[in-house]
């Protein structure tokens, strides 16, 4: 008999986590005005708001801590993770950030200004705000067949070749950079294909433009071309990652992800001009050059997390594990985002509350429902964080509108993945009574998912 598939880790450390009563999570959701961000974790039982920085960092990379040089300049910590960089991505200059949207900030100062427009696949949310904060435009080029959650195809997070060659064709002028997001996180975790970014770049070379990659979840990426890009099968994971990264001119990177630490980013590039001009806002916005924004021990949790993630056992462990809660979804008929993407599973709230109105946000109805039956927090990924038009100031209802599961990196077993399914499936079988969703009472002009405040209907 074959044997079963297990995780590549054993634990060794283990953290308590609580459950609640549903009087005591109605309570504590309505305090929070029912935004799950306002909720505090301990009123959380399985807390998949987010894969960025919630990850088990390894014994290795615990041990690499007790090396880290908190020199403030020239810090050995730095050159260990500045060479981990450049032999897995090829990219020669370095520089950390505290985060992934800092490096967006400090890239960006350098290359976005108004009036300018950066075409890419569903920019994240804060990239679109370093965007859009700066009077630029942020042009989605994403594929239409993202936005038919029940199409199965394999690179659903890829660009449209015909809709980027459009946006270069018509604003060429006004573009500094095209930026591809891999795996694209607002699409539900979609892959974006080898093939995908040899157009892009074919594209890019054409109106002579330079492509980042928003690398959050990069190896994540390099699994999927592994599994499911033909001629791929027999290279490592770090062999598809190199390839990946020649097609590009430099990265920005969010290390909270697939660089499995709980707080760190960088840019990183082939091109010392972009390396110059970061440079200059990197000092005043982060910090110097050799930290940038993260402590000598961080770096080296980093260092290793990326050598780590870019083996096929640590990812494949992680993707089946979002695959096994995927297939508890279909035994239920509950509707996701298809196929399970790389980190979390996108629930596709506007096929489940069928009653409820845009204006009523189905998603984060959703969300505050999942969060009563059971203590699990997802968030939403949809009407709310699109945010209003900068222009006319009136909501965004032309995208998806999903409840989104993260998993955590090494951190829940499958037995808590069965708990996520059955507090849905529960949810979902009432899903005929829910008729009414919420209306929102108070709201930020950017970014207003973080602290809106809403009230049931
Ligand atoms: N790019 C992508 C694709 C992301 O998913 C994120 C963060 C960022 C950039 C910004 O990085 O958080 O380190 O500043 N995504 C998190 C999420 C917050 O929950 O999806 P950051």
């Amino acid at each position: 008999m074959e044997l079963p598939f297990a995780e590549s880790w054993k634990i060794k450390m283990v953290e308590p986590i609580r459950k609640s009563t549903r009087e005591q999570r109605e309570k504590w959701l309505k305090e929070a005005h029912y935004n799950v961000f306002q909720l505090k974790s301990e009123q959380v039982y399985i807390d998949c708001i987010t894969d960025s920085g919630t990850g088990s960092m390894s014994d290795r990379q615990w041990a690499a801590m007790m090396m880290g040089d908190e020199s403030y300049a020239g810090a050995s910590s730095f050159f260990r993770l500045k060479d981990t960089i450049t032999r897995i991505t090829g990219f020669e200059y370095v520089i950390p950030t505290h985060q992934g949207r800092a490096a967006e900030n400090v890239l960006f100062s350098h290359l976005v200004t108004a009036g300018s427009v950066v075409p890419g696949n569903s920019h994240f949310d804060t990239t679109k705000g370093h965007i859009e904060s700066r009077k630029a435009t942020a042009l989605d080029c994403t594929i239409d067949e993202a936005k038919d959650t029940q199409l199965e195809i394999p690179f659903k997070g890829n660009v449209d070749p015909k809709k980027l060659e459009k946006a270069l064709a018509e604003h060429a002028d006004k573009v500094p950079f095209v930026i591809v997001t891999i795996t694209n996180n607002t699409a539900g975790g979609q892959p974006v294909s080898m093939q995908n970014l040899r157009e892009v770049r074919a594209i890019a070379d054409k109106y002579k433009k330079r492509v980042i990659l928003d690398s959050a979840r990069f190896a994540e990426n390099a699994y999927f071309i592994k599994t499911r890009e033909k001629g791929y099968e027999n290279k490592t994971i770090k062999e598809i990652v190199k390839e990946m990264f020649s097609l590009a001119d430099g990265m920005t990177m969010s290390a909270k992800k697939d660089g499995i630490v709980n707080m760190g980013g960088f840019i990183a590039t082939r091109h010392e001009d972009w390396y110059e001009g970061a440079k200059r806002f990197c000092i005043p916005f982060e910090g110097y050059l050799t930290y940038g924004g993260m402590n000598g021990r961080d770096m080296d949790a980093l260092a290793v997390g990326l050598d780590e993630n870019t083996e096929f056992e640590n990812l494949e462990t992680r993707i089946k594990q979002v695959e096994y809660l995927a297939k508890r979804l279909d035994e239920f008929g509950i509707p996701y985002q298809r196929p399970a993407g790389g980190h979390a599973i996108f629930v596709d709230a506007s096929r489940i509350l069928t009653e409820i109105p845009k204006e009523e946000f189905p998603a984060q109805t959703l969300t505050v429902e999942l969060y009563l039956e059971a203590g699990i927090r997802g968030c939403e990924i949809g009407y709310i964080l699109a945010d209003r038009d900068p222009v006319t100031r009136e909501n965004r209802f032309g995208g998806l509108d999903l409840l989104r599961l993260c998993i955590p990196r090494r951190v829940y077993t499958n037995n808590h993945m069965d708990v996520i399914a059955v507090a849905l499936k529960n949810v979902f079988d009432r899903r005929n009574q829910i008729k009414r969703g919420v209306k929102i009472v108070w709201e930020a002009e950017l970014m207003r998912h973080f602290t809106v405040q809403l009230e049931r209907l």
